[in-house]
C-alpha cells in the first residue's frame, strides 16, 4: 500500500468534498485517496457509505489547524498530491464567529502548505519520473473572492480581489497564501474558484437544501431581503468533474473559474423550487409558495455573482453535464429519497456514527 501513489483530499466528508473523494476513489483505482476531516457539524462520514471499504480509500480524523498534527501525516504518508477542500464554508456563521473561518481556512491552509513544502523539497522528482499522479497543491476557493457584481458583468480570473464577508476575505487570504507560496517557493499550485454549488449531501443550512427540506416539512422558507440577490448555481458533480479536469490537465501556477453560466434571482429560485415540490409532493400548484418568509436581510449581502468560465472550457475542455432544470429535479428527488440522512443531519445524530470510531491520531 505504501508504494502506491496517493493524493490527499481534505474536507473529504463536506457536501463538496464527499463527490470529490467518491469521483477520485472510483476514477483512480491504482491511487490511494486519503480523505482528512475533522468532521465539524458539516462533515459526514454517511456521505461516503458507498465507497468506505474500498481497497485504495483511508479516512483520516484530524484538525488542518494542528500544526504537529499535519507535519505528522505527511512524514508517515508521503502524499504525492493535495486537493484542499476542508474550510468553514457557510457566510451567515463567519457573520457570528469569524476567528473559525480565519483559523480553518487561513491558518489551516498555511498548515498544508508548509508540510508540502516540506515532504516534497525532502523528497525531489527526479527526471525520470514516471508517476501517473504529478506533484500538485490544488486549492479549492470560492466566487465569492471577486466580491460583488451589479447588474451585468462576469467575474474573469483577472477581476480583483475584493471579499465582503469574514468567510469570502479569509478564502481570499488563503488564496493569496497559495500563490505566494508559488512566488517564493516554486510549490506547484493551482487554484480554481467556483461559483454557488447545489446537489445531494448538501448540508440544509445553506439556501437550496434548506428551502426542499422546510418546504416538505410545510416550515417557513426564509428569504432574505427582498430575495433579489442573484448567485450562479452549479451541480456539485459537475464540480467535481471540474476539479478532476483541473488536477490532471490544469497548468501550474494558474488559475481556473468553474461555473454553470446559470444565474438565478433568489426569489425565482425559490418559487420554481415550490413549482417541483408542489408537484411532487402532490400538492395543489401555489401551496409551497405560500411558505415564502421575507426576512431580515445579511449583513453585507454581495448583490450577484457570475462566473465567466471560459478559461476552463477553451484552454482545458470542460463543460456542465446537466441543465439546471435536469440537476434540480435530480436534488429534489434525492432529498425526498434520502429522509433518513435529513434526520440525521438535522438532530446531530450523525455524529453518533463515528463516536469513537476515528480517534485523533
Ligand atoms: P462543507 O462545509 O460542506 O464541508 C467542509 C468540510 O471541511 C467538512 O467535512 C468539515 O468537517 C471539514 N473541515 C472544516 N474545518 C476543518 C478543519 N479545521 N480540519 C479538517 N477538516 C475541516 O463545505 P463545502 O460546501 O463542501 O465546500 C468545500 C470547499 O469548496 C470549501 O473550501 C469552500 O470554500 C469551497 N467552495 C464551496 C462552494 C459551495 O457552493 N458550497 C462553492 C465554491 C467553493
Ligand atoms: O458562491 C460560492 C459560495 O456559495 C460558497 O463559497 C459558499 O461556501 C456557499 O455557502 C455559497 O455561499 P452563499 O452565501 O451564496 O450561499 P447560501 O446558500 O448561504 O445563500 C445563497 C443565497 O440565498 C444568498 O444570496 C443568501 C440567500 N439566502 C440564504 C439562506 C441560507 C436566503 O435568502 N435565505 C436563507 O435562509
Amino acid at each position: 500500500m505504501q508504494n502506491k501513489q496517493s493524493i490527499l483530499i481534505t474536507g473529504g466528508a463536506g457536501f463538496i468534498g464527499s463527490h470529490v473523494v467518491r469521483r477520485f476513489v472510483n476514477n483512480f483505482p491504482n491511487i490511494m485517496i486519503y480523505n482528512l476531516d475533522k468532521l465539524t457539524y458539516a462533515g459526514n462520514l454517511e456521505n461516503l457509505k458507498d465507497i468506505e471499504h474500498a481497497a485504495n480509500y483511508k479516512f483520516i480524523k484530524g484538525d488542518i489547524t494542528d500544526t504537529t498534527f499535519i507535519n505528522k501525516i505527511f512524514a508517515e504518508y508521503k502524499f504525492d498530491a493535495v486537493i484542499h477542500l476542508a474550510a468553514e464554508s457557510h457566510v451567515d456563521r463567519s457573520i457570528t464567529s469569524p476567528m473559525d473561518f480565519v483559523m480553518t481556512n487561513i491558518v489551516g491552509t498555511v498548515n498544508l502548505l508548509n508540510a508540502a513544502k516540506t515532504l516534497w523539497s525532502n523528497n525531489p522528482i527526479d527526471d525520470k519520473n514516471t508517476n501517473s499522479v504529478r506533484r500538485i497543491f490544488y486549492h479549492i476557493s470560492t466566487d465569492e473572492v471577486y466580491g460583488t457584481l451589479g447588474s451585468t458583468g462576469h467575474f474573469s480570473e483577472q477581476t480583483p480581489y475584493d471579499p465582503h464577508s469574514p468567510y469570502s476575505a479569509s478564502k481570499a487570504g488563503s488564496d493569496h497564501l497559495v500563490r505566494a507560496y508559488y512566488d517564493t517557493y516554486k510549490m506547484p499550485v493551482v487554484i480554481s474558484n467556483c461559483s454557488n454549488n447545489y446537489g445531494s449531501h448538501h448540508f440544509p443550512e445553506k439556501l437550496i437544501p434548506l428551502a426542499i427540506n422546510n418546504i416538505k416539512n410545510n416550515k417557513p422558507v426564509p428569504v432574505y431581503g427582498a430575495g433579489l440577490n442573484v448567485r450562479d448555481w452549479l451541480w456539485v458533480n459537475d464540480h467535481a468533474s471540474a476539479i478532476e479536469t483541473i488536477f490532471t490537465k490544469g497548468v501550474i501556477g494558474e488559475t481556473y473559474n468553474i461555473g454553470g453560466n446559470n444565474e438565478w434571482k433568489n426569489i425565482d429560485l425559490i418559487h420554481l423550487l415550490c413549482e417541483i415540490m408542489d408537484t411532487k409532493l402532490n400538492r395543489e400548484k401555489g401551496e409551497s409558495a405560500k411558505l415564502i418568509t421575507f426576512v431580515k436581510d445579511r449583513a453585507g449581502h454581495d448583490l450577484r455573482y457570475a462566473i465567466d468560465a471560459t478559461k476552463l472550457k477553451n484552454e482545458l475542455g470542460w463543460s456542465p453535464s446537466i441543465t439546471f432544470e435536469e440537476g434540480l429535479a435530480l436534488t429534489v428527488d434525492w432529498y425526498l429519497h434520502n429522509e433518513e440522512w435529513l434526520k440525521h443531519v438535522t438532530s446531530g445524530e450523525y455524529l453518533k456514527y463515528y463516536q469513537g470510531q476515528y480517534e485523533q491520531r
